[in-house]
């Protein structure tokens, strides 16, 4: 079983609505059975999970308290997958989700305030020394600034080779505890988050460096340069 925890300290980064996606890409990939965590008190994720008519991915609610022994309870029962949303603060919780996940996503959007409140996460999450991706989320789309995000987030730890671009169906899909890919799977926004998943099974599988590369390649279009 795998634990990825969803972390930044900025509120509106993204980290619930990959949360939902990512599980349900998960679950859609055969990875299930997933299970999602909110530990967020505003509890956006468990309300988007409430609205949902789909069984899967399953829901479980636990405290801090017993966080650590509820994830040991999901391993023993036979989960494949918990995905972990967390609340946009550094505080105990998001100390005691690092501590407990194998992989750490953190959103940020191609914002200067977005960039400049990565640190604190990141340094949390090296202080645990657990592997960490960036995911940069709600880009504009062709704007030159997504590029600049890149750059400046790649100079801190891994970057996903797969950029969320802000399109209204992320957030029209989820007001009834659906995601982009249950409104049309073939959409732009399915598509990124199918490339989301796909880079992040890798990187939690532990998959060589040299397959990341060629995957990389392929999602940055370059899939000739590769071959030439
Ligand atoms: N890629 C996207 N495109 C459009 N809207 C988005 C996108 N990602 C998130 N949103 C919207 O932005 C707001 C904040 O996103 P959310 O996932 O709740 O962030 P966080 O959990 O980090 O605070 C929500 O209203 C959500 O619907
Ligand atoms: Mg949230």
């Amino acid at each position: 079983m795998r634990v990825i925890a969803l972390a930044s300290q900025k509120g509106g980064a993204g980290k619930t609505t990959l949360a939902g996606h990512i599980g349900v890409e998960a679950e859609r990939c055969g990875y299930g059975p997933v299970v999602l965590i909110d530990t967020d008190p505003q509890g956006s994720l468990a309300e988007w999970w409430n609205a949902r008519e789909a069984e899967t991915p399953f829901y479980a609610r636990t405290g801090l308290a017993r966080l650590a022994e509820d994830i040991e309870r999901l391993r023993a029962e036979g989960v494949k997958l918990v995905v972990i949303d967390t609340p946009p603060a550094i505080t105990a919780t998001i100390a005691e989700v690092v501590r407990l996940a194998d992989l750490v996503v953190i959103p940020a959007r191609p914002s200067p305030h977005d960039l400049r409140a990565v640190g604190a996460t990141v340094e949390l999450v090296e202080r645990h020394g657990k592997p960490m991706i960036f995911v940069v989320s709600g880009a504009t789309v062709r704007a030159r600034i997504t590029a600049e995000a890149v750059m400046a987030l790649s100079q801190h730890g891994t970057v996903a080779p797969s950029i969320i671009h802000h399109r209204t169906d992320f957030a029209a899909s989820m007001i009834d505890g659906r995601t982009v890919m249950e409104l049309d799977p073939n959409c732009r926004s399915a598509g990124e988050i199918a490339q989301l998943w796909s880079y992040l099974d890798t990187r939690l599988s532990g998959r060589t460096h040299r397959t990341m590369l060629t995957a990389g390649l392929a999602a940055a279009g370059g899939a000739a340069l590769a071959a030439s």
